[in-house]
C-alpha cells in the first residue's frame, strides 16, 4: 500500500506512516481545534517534497491562509509562484457549479497529489442555498451534477446527499484529499452533514478539551482503511513549528 506522508512530526505514526494513497480523509472538529493548520501543514510539506496540491477555501481568504501559514515559517506565496501549489476560494455567491471542473483544471496544470477542502460543511450549506433557489425557480443553474432536491428546505436527508455528491465529484480527481468538517456537537455523529463519516476512508478527529486549569489539544484516527491505527489519542501542541503530535497517549490518571 502506497502511503501519502504528511511529514507532520508525530503524526505519520499512528497511521503506518501516512494516508492511503488517493484516499479521501476527514477531518473533524470544533472551530479552533486546529484543522486548518493540519491542511496548510500536509499541503506545504507534500509540495516540498514533490507532491503538489490544492488548497481550496470557502470560509477564509487565501492571503489569510498564507498569512497565518507564514506564522510557521511556511512561505506559500513562493510554491504558488514556482507552481507547486495553487489556493482557489470558492466564490460564495457563484451560481454556476464550475467548481469540481476548475479543481480539476487546477489538479492537470500542476499534477496535484494532494488536495485540501476547507471546508466541506461551508460548501454543503452553500450547496443547499443553491438547490433551494433552482427549486424554487430563482435559478435554473443545474451544471453542479447533484441530485435533484425537491424540498426548499434543506434537511438532514438533503445534507446526506450533498455530500455524497461533492465527495463523488472530488475522487475522480485522484489526490489524497482532506475534506475539513465540523462535527455535528452533542451527537454521535462526526459530521455535521452526517454522512461523510461513513463516506470517507479516513476520519481524524480534533479537539481542544479542559483538563485541570488549562485546555489540552488532542486528535484520534476515528477510522483508516487499510491501515492499523493508532488506537490511542495524542496530545499535539501548535508551537512556532506548526501541529506537533506527541508520541504518548494521553494518560489522565498517572497510576
Ligand atoms: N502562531 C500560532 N501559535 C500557536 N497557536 C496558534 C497560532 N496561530 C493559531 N494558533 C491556534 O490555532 C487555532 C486555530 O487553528 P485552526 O487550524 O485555524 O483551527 P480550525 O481550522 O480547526 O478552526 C487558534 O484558535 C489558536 O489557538
Ligand atoms: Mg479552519
Amino acid at each position: 500500500m502506497e502511503r501519502c506522508s504528511t511529514s507532520i512530526p508525530g503524526f505519520d505514526n499512528l497511521v503506518e506512516g501516512g494516508f492511503p494513497k488517493g484516499s479521501m480523509i476527514l477531518l473533524t472538529g470544533a472551530p479552533g481545534t486546529g484543522k486548518t493548520i493540519f491542511g496548510l501543514q500536509y499541503l506545504y510539506n507534500g509540495a516540498m517534497n514533490g507532491e503538489n496540491g490544492i488548497y481550496v477555501c470557502i470560509e477564509s481568504t487565501p492571503q489569510s491562509l498564507k498569512i497565518q501559514a507564514a506564522r510557521f515559517g511556511m512561505d506559500f506565496d513562493k510554491l504558488e509562484k514556482e507552481g507547486k501549489v495553487i489556493f482557489y476560494q470558492v466564490p460564495k455567491d457563484s451560481r454556476k457549479f464550475s467548481i469540481f471542473k476548475k479543481i480539476d483544471e487546477d489538479s492537470r496544470k500542476i499534477n496535484a497529489k494532494r488536495l485540501v477542502f476547507d471546508s466541506l460543511a461551508t460548501l454543503n450549506i452553500l450547496l443547499g442555498k443553491f438547490i433551494s433557489l433552482w427549486d424554487s425557480g430563482e435559478s435554473k443553474d443545474d451544471s453542479s451534477g447533484s441530485a435533484k432536491i425537491q424540498s426548499s428546505n434543506i434537511n438532514s436527508f438533503d445534507r446526506m446527499v450533498i455530500a455524497n455528491s461533492i465527495i463523488e465529484q472530488l475522487k475522480p480527481i485522484g489526490a489524497t484529499t482532506l475534506l475539513i468538517t465540523y462535527g455535528s456537537g452533542g451527537t454521535e455523529r462526526m459530521s455535521s452533514d452526517e454522512a461523510s463519516e461513513f463516506l470517507c476512508d479516513g476520519v481524524v478527529e480534533f479537539y481542544n478539551l479542559p483538563i485541570g486549569v488549562k485546555y489540552s489539544r488532542s486528535m484520534r484516527i476515528g477510522k483508516m482503511r487499510s491501515t492499523k491505527n493508532s488506537q490511542y489519542i495524542h496530545e499535539f501542541r501548535i508551537s512556532e513549528k506548526g501541529i506537533e503530535v506527541s508520541p504518548g497517549e494521553v494518560r489522565l490518571f498517572d497510576e
